[in-house]
């Protein structure tokens, strides 16, 4: 069925508009501080069902929780000192954290996949903020990309993807993060679930012991760890010095490229920039994308992991 989407501003006409639609079980795409998400109330089976049917995820993977408050959270998870000190550091913001499912919360058993566990997050942007503040309940949100693609970072990005998929999107500008939350799970001790907005050695310096890493090869917990994943449409050549017969170069640092995503060489800057870049190239029709080489510490890890994910050869497609 095609939908007309509804483009809401974020004010309090298209807050109440965004609520009402959640409230009746439609989905609604707001901007985060990361990506935007596809928001459904997460109590909802309806809803939660329509959020994968939008995307055209295969399967029901888990879903992020998105609450308003720290307290709020404590309705969903069983609460810890550790989840304590890393809630007081980090958020409102990019980090997420997958805690004991508490039984009996009212969400829906599509938002955990039926796992023990939930992730769980409090965002930071203002217009996510309001959002959760005025419909007064668990939002569950993936990024509000078809499955497999780039994550959206504008309205627009959503629009290009999702439209007539989806009930609304509310339009709150650029995300300023640009690559999702990090996934920290916390269940059996600390582990880096997904590399993110905030570094391994942020938390590390929070929680004052290493973080584990979640081992290549071992079981998927968190699909974003799909060999293949935020794809473009072209195919991604990684650490690419220069240019190759038909390649668009995405720089990094002062190089002489088709689009940079820091001239100065900023990680952060880079990320905010990422998936952008990568949709702009992409909208330009570019069969093959190389990128520059990006440093891997801090930010770095969470940009070369989204990049790697890209130039993955992808399953059932004759692109590399
Ligand atoms: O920044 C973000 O995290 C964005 C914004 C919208 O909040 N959301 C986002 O959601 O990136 P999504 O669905 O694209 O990625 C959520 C990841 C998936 O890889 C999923 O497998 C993992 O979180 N996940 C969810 N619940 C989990 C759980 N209980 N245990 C382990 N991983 C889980
Ligand atoms: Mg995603």
């Amino acid at each position: 069925m095609i939908l007309s989407t509804e483009r809401l501003l974020p004010d309090a006409q298209g807050y109440a508009r965004a609520a009402e639609i959640l409230h009746e079980g439609g989905r609604v795409a707001f901007p985060t501080e990361t990506v935007y998400g596809l928001g459904g109330d997460a109590r909802n089976d309806m809803a939660v069902a329509g959020i994968f049917e939008a995307k055209g995820r295969p399967r029901f993977n888990p879903l992020i929780v998105h609450v308003e408050s720290a307290q709020a959270a404590q309705a969903y998870v069983t609460w810890s000192d550790l989840a304590e000190r890393l809630a007081r550091a980090f958020w409102p913001g990019p980090l997420t954290m997958v805690l004991p499912l508490k039984p009996d919360t009212g969400l829906s058993p599509l938002v955990t996949a039926e796992l023990p566990t939930l992730a769980i997050r409090v965002p930071a942007h203002p217009v996510a903020q309001a959002l959760l503040r005025t419909f007064g309940g668990p939002v569950a949100a993936p990024s509000a990309n078809p499955s497999g693609r780039i994550s959206p970072t504008l309205a627009a990005h959503v629009i290009a993807g999702l439209d007539g998929r989806i009930e609304a999107v509310l339009d709150g500008g650029a995300c300023d993060v640009g690559v999702e939350s990090t996934i920290l799970g916390l269940a059996d001790g600390p582990v880096l679930l997904r590399p993110g907005g905030i570094s391994a050695e942020e938390i590390e310096a929070v929680i004052g012991e290493p973080v584990g890493h979640h081992a290549d090869g071992s079981a998927i917990s968190a699909p974003g760890q799909l060999a293949s994943h935020y794809a473009p449409g072209a195919s991604v050549r990684l650490n690419a010095e220069t240019r190759q017969d038909g390649e668009l170069l995405l720089g990094f640092g002062p190089v002489a490229c088709d689009l940079n995503l820091s001239p100065t060489g900023d990680l952060r800057e880079a990320a905010a920039n990422l998936f952008g870049h990568l949709h702009a190239l992409d909208a330009q029709g570019a069969d093959a994308i190389a990128v520059s080489p990006i440093p891997d510490a801090g930010l770095g890890r969470a940009i070369n992991d989204r990049l790697r994910r890209a130039a993955a050869p992808r399953p059932g497609t004759d692109r590399p």
